[in-house]
């Protein structure tokens, strides 16, 4: 696989060291061991499955073989972090689009949607001191090839680019894909060009109303806005403005 990849790719950053791996327990682990080791920007850190999954907000991300999972190391400025999360998103959901045809679009802040069900999570882990990033980890998963039937539970809520387009896709090609969008957006958010807007164009949650999960509180109420830095305007029922940095939304009825 990364002998492929390795030909393909003609990133200049993103995937200049890949790292395979065939079972591991979480290639966001790796990918933080290695930037704590100083490893250099771009590595990425590839799996065919994990074992132990990480998701956001502490739970476990399921990676049976047939899915994608990697992790990259980048080192972004202080005001590109916030951006990581949208880059990657709209990263996401481009690639879906040529590759596939598939409309895909995203519930904020960073699950990949198609009909409905979630196809993508993204987890981004960082480390900052004094105000500089030390590294920031971005960890992509995708449910490629993957039949979820076999799990209710889970195909209630999600599933997989192959359940959707009714055949398989050459995984090789969506990560060399992937990584050079991802490499895309990145030099660009450097040359000063947010993907703010266009992740917006593709975010479902705006004007919906939803329940936010932050930690223990629950907020009501209806997405409003989006920030330039990614967090959202929660309209309460009561008429008054809430910023949401980070949480679970669970889009509810009319
Ligand atoms: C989510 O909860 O929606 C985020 C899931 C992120 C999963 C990816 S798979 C590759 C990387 N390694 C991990 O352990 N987690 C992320």
């Amino acid at each position: 696989m990364e002998n492929f990849i390795k030909e393909k790719l003609r990133t200049k950053i993103i995937g200049r060291r890949i790292i395979h791996y065939i079972s591991v327990a979480s290639t966001t682990e790796i990918a933080k061991k290695l930037a704590l080791e100083r490893a250099e920007e771009g590595t990425v850190v590839i799996a065919d499955e994990q074992t132990l999954g990480r998701g956001r907000l502490g739970r476990i991300w399921l990676s049976p073989k047939g899915s994608l999972a990697l992790s990259i190391i980048l080192h972004p400025s202080l005001e590109q972090l916030p951006q990581l999360i949208m880059m990657t998103s709209l990263a996401v959901v481009r690639v879906i689009s040529h590759l596939t045809g598939l409309k895909a679009v995203i519930k904020w802040p960073n699950d990949v949607l198609i009909n409905s069900k979630k196809v993508c999570g993204v987890l981004i882990e960082n480390e900052v001191e004094d105000d500089r990033v030390e590294f920031a980890v971005v960890g992509i998963g995708i449910n490629v090839n993957v039949d979820l039937s076999p799990f209710p539970d889970i195909s209630a809520f999600a599933t997989s680019l192959s359940q959707e387009l009714g055949r398989e896709i050459f995984l090789p090609d969506f990560v060399v894909a992937l990584l050079s969008e991802v490499e895309k957006l990145y030099v660009q958010a450097q040359a000063g060009v947010s993907p703010y807007t266009e992740w917006k164009d593709y975010l479902e949650t705006l004007g919906k109303r939803i329940r936010v999960k932050i930690g223990e509180m629950i907020e009501e109420g209806r997405a409003e806005s989006v920030a330039e830095d990614g967090s959202l305007f929660l309209r309460r029922d009561d008429g008054s403005l809430t910023k949401v940095t980070a949480g679970e939304v669970t889009i509810l009825k009319d």
